[in-house]
This record gives structure tokens, sequence and C-alpha cells, in this order.
């Protein structure tokens, strides 16, 4: 028997192995077809007015629980290396890393897109780095697509990469990579200067071939201008409600972290004092010997 769940578009991918869901996923014992989020259902969300959900993932168990939760993109960020590294900054991680991150994410989905950051100094060089950069992500991890930041100063890389089969979603306002430049965390393209070339950009990554664009950090009116003006979705973080989809950081929405709480964050669980309270019952238990129990020994 053959069921269909999530239709939401008519565009699916489908194939025999990735789209029959094992049965303790499913948890009935019938076979289900599973329609996958592709590049194209993105556009169609877009063109329907449904909003887009990306999230964060770095590992198989978390990229599994947001799969099946529904999101409808999985990023493999470059922010990598500040929640799971412990870096400062994106710029230290490196390609075999977000190679190592990717296949991990890559393993636990079943539905949704898989887009993954290129890593500082992994592209800037030149479109032929670029390319090969991408290639080494597509192959070893089995991701959907790639994820760079920058406008103008990309469009031949994006360009090659495009033309290439692989799909690219960019990435304006505030560029992490980039913090050395600006110096500063803060609200990008607040000047009309400023404003004027995030609008530019963003059309030149459309007619480029981009599927879709992250905006970070700037304001809601100018996210509206650029989403209203581009057919392509825009996903906003820090960017307003008028994006076409929006993304978090895992470990901020889920309150791993404590220490980042910008304006724009909304926190849907407060993990850290869960955790924190789970694991000193945990210690407690253990020091005054209450755990294992009779029922929890052979
Ligand atoms: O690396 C990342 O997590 C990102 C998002 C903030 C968009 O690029």
């Amino acid at each position: 028997m053959l069921l269909v769940i999530n239709a939401t578009t008519n565009d699916s991918m489908t194939n025999d192995k990735s789209c029959l869901l094992k049965n303790f996923k499913c948890n009935m014992s019938v076979n289900k077809e599973i329609k996958k989020i592709t590049t194209n259902t993105l556009l169609k969300m877009k063109a329907t007015g449904e909003k887009i959900s990306m999230i964060t993932a770095y590992d198989y168990s978390f990229s599994r629980l947001f799969d099946n939760a529904g999101i409808d993109i999985i990023l493999v960020g470059d922010s990598a290396s500040n929640v799971m590294a412990g870096h400062e900054t994106t710029l230290p991680i490196t390609l075999d890393q977000m190679i190592y991150h990717a296949s991990s994410v890559v393993r636990g989905i079943d539905r949704c897109l898989v887009v993954v950051d290129l890593p500082f100094g992994s592209y800037q060089g030149n479109s032929k780095e670029a390319l090969s950069s991408t290639i080494r992500i597509m192959k070893e991890t089995g991701a959907h697509a790639i994820k760079l930041e920058g406008g103008e100063e990309v469009l031949e890389s994006v360009k090659r990469i495009i033309n290439s089969g692989i799909p690219v979603m960019g990435h304006l306002g505030l560029t992490p990579q980039s913090i050395y430049k600006f110096g500063t965390y803060t609200v990008r393209a607040k000047e009309e200067a400023e404003a004027e070339k995030l609008k530019k950009d963003a059309l030149l990554l459309e007619e480029a071939g981009c599927f879709a664009v992250v905006l970070e950090k700037i304001p809601a009116s100018l996210a509206q201008q650029v989403s209203v003006s581009l057919n392509i979705p825009t996903i906003g973080i820090g960017a307003g409600k008028y994006c076409d989809g929006q993304v978090l950081v895992m470990h901020d929405m889920l309150g791993i972290n404590t220490e980042f709480k910008p304006r724009f964050l909304r926190q849907y669980l407060n993990l850290h004092e869960q955790v924190t309270t789970a694991v000193q019952h945990y210690i407690s238990d253990v020091k005054s010997n209450n755990f294992p129990n009779e029922s929890e020994q052979y």
C-alpha cells in the first residue's frame, strides 16, 4: 500500500529508495511515499504565499528531528563555527569540517531540502575555486544546494556554480564572513546607499539563477521591498515579517545559548535550563546510588 503524505505541491521528486519511509519513522506497518521539498517547491510556495521554514542543523540526530517535524529547509550553516566549535566568528571553519557536518545532516533527512554554506576561504579566491569547493560538498555530502555570501562581487562564482547544475542560495545584508570589514554585528543597510546596493545585488542574484536569498539583519521595510521585487523567495533572519520565509539558528531558538539574545530572536524552548536540571538530577542520582535501580540492571 502506498500512502501519500505531506502533499503540499505536485512537483515532488520521488525515487524508490529515498521515498519509502522506514516503518519505525511512520509508526505504521505500511510504506509511505513522501513529497520531497525541491527548489521548485520553494518557488511555488512563494507564488502561493505559503511561508518557508528554515532552521540550521549540524548533525544527524537534530536533522532527523527537524525533518520529521516538517521543516522545509535545513541549513548546514557555517554558524557551526560558533555553536559547534566555539569560535568567536564563522571564519575558522574549514571545508572539510562543513562536509563532515553536512554529510551527518543529510543522513538524517527524508524530505526537506538541505543547503550547505560555503565556508570562508573556500570561494572568495575565484570562480573555479568556488566551483571545486561546491563540487566537493555535493559529491561528499549528498546535500541539495549551497549558500554563499555576497552580491555583485561573487556573481561570477554564482553563475559558474549554477551553470554546472548546482542550486545556489544567496545571502545579503549582514554577512558574518565579512565581520572584520563591518566591524560590528548591527543592523545593515540602514543608509540609502547600502540599501540601494542590496536591492541591486538581490536582482543580480535572481538574474544569475539563485533559487532563494537570505536577508540577514536589515530593516523590515527594505526586506519587504526586496521580497516584492523578486520572483525567488527571500528567507529572513532579523529582516522582519515580509520575507517569504524565516531562518533561525537552532541553538538560539531552542535556548541552548543564553548569551545571544538579539531582538529578532524568538526562543521556543529553554534547553539550557532543562538540560542543566536533567544533568543535575542524573549527577545527584549517581552520587546517591539511586541510579541504576533494580529494574535498570541485568
Ligand atoms: O550560518 C548560518 O547559520 C547562517 C544563517 C544565520 C542564515 O548563515
